[in-house]
């Protein structure tokens, strides 16, 4: 057994990743000097075996909404878990339905029925069986940019070649339009469209807002054409954006809500489609026609229960808004200062995308950044946008350590900017 981050007989933990897990990946993390091992975490820190602290403004993708290890969320993992874990099946199960009665009255609108699964991708592949399956139609449209999940039918209304051409034919009758163009959608839309898949913000596109019509857009153009939306909260929802859900901004209520990543709470695993009563009638004569065996379990239930608690009764959201508002403008004000390394910023609450003008110029602003031990990724279908999505309890001394690391690193990045550029 390897103990505090020392080698054992199959070398350092880099090598064992490199024999054990996945060679090319350990690879890419040696040569971005990515060696430590995490270890624990409070709050928005990270601390790794050796000790050290990072404050972590990748949030783990962005299910540390409610910071690592949330005290009351613990307690209720370990009270779970002390009862039952997973569900029987056969049984009913308490904490999967008062889960579900606590989304019904947080979500906007009608949105009353949950289907439970264990990630993101999941919540998506449910979402979109069921759109089928409830129009009898098999179009669906979704965005250049998207990313919702990596397995099949996620996968192709995600909206990156690099993931997609590998695993050709994908899912047919998938059509994808420009983000946040709404005449585009319009174009293409018809009575033959199951759904239409979007992202109130997108994440892994490069933190894309959209115009405020869209979203009401969407929702005309569905209701005109009786084709169902298909709302990708995963990384957006619970709190993110400064709202409870990213949709809450443009008032109009989808037919499905996808959510994962922070409704585990930075505890378990969990994925959910909430749907409206009009968009879940499909179960009433096939009641098992999509299943999960873990899905909804207990332990994953009651913390995500939890997780909604704290998130309510702490005002996260709230925090989220006021807290990314004082960032958001203070890094415009480093985005004048150092134009040439950054090229834009942009975001909603605490969901911040910094553009660059090209990949190593992100590359090596999050090696310095790490340095100073602040952790930041850039977004997967985007390269040239480094994600700031730390946890929403994040503080206001950490976000200013935060800025003062960028100011130092954009200054140093900075005189380097034309030979990252050109190599
Ligand atoms: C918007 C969105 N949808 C779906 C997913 C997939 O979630 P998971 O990685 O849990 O499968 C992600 C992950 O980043 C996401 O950002």
């Amino acid at each position: 057994m390897e103990q505090d981050g020392q080698p054992n007989e199959h070398g350092d933990i880099l090598t064992q990743y490199e024999r054990f897990i996945n060679p090319g990946l350990a690879r890419a993390l040696r040569f971005m000097g990515l060696t430590e091992v995490e270890y624990s975490g409070h709050g928005a820190v990270v601390v790794t075996e050796a000790g050290e602290e990072y404050i972590d403004c990748a949030g783990g993708y962005g299910v540390f909404i409610a910071g690592y290890l949330h005290p009351r969320i613990v307690a209720r993992a370990r009270d779970q878990i002390s009862k039952i874990a997973l569900s029987s099946r056969v049984l009913l199960n308490r904490p999967m339905v008062e889960l579900a009665q606590e989304l019904a009255r947080l979500t906007p609108g009608d949105l009353q029925y949950s289907f439970f699964c264990n990630s993101g991708t999941e919540a998506v592949e449910a979402a979109l069986k069921f759109s089928r399956i409830q129009t009898g139609r098999s179009r669906i449209i979704s965005t250049s940019g998207a990313f919702h999940g990596k397995t099949f039918g996620a996968l192709s209304v995600s909206g990156r070649d690099t993931y997609r051409q590998p695993f050709t034919p994908l899912v047919p009758e998938v059509v994808h339009v420009p983000y946040g163009d709404s005449d585009a959608l319009a174009a293409v839309i018809d009575d033959k469209t199951a759904a239409v898949i979007v992202e109130p913000i997108q994440g892994e596109g490069g933190i894309m807002v959209p115009p405020d019509s869209y979203l009401p857009n969407i929702r005309e153009l569905c209701d005109k054409t009786g084709a169902l939306w298909i709302a990708d909260e995963v990384q957006t929802g619970l709190g993110r954006t400064g709202r409870l859900f990213a949709v809450e901004y443009s008032g109009v209520v989808p037919d499905y809500l996808c959510l994962a990543k922070a409704l585990g709470g930075g505890i378990m695993p969990i994925g959910a489609v909430i749907g409206r009563p009009d968009a879940w009638t499909f179960f009433d004569s096939q009641p098992l026609i999509h299943t999960s065996t873990f899905g909804g379990n207990p332990l994953a239930c009651a913390v995500a229960h939890e997780t909604l608690h704290v998130i309510t009764e702490e005002n996260l959201p709230q925090r989220a808004a006021k807290l990314g508002a004082w960032f958001l403008a203070a890094l415009s004000e480093l985005q004048a200062r150092y134009p040439r390394v950054l090229t834009a910023v942009r975001g909603r609450g605490l969901m911040i995308g910094l553009e660059v003008p090209q990949p190593g110029v992100g590359g090596a602003i999050m090696a310095e950044l790490f340095q100073r031990h602040i952790l930041a990724v850039y977004t997967l279908n985007n390269e040239r946008v480094i994600r700031l999505i730390p946890p929403l309890v994040i503080t206001q001394d950490q976000l200013q350590q935060v800025l003062t690391a960028l100011d130092d690193v954009f200054g140093i990045v900075d005189t380097q900017v034309e030979d990252l550029v050109q190599g």
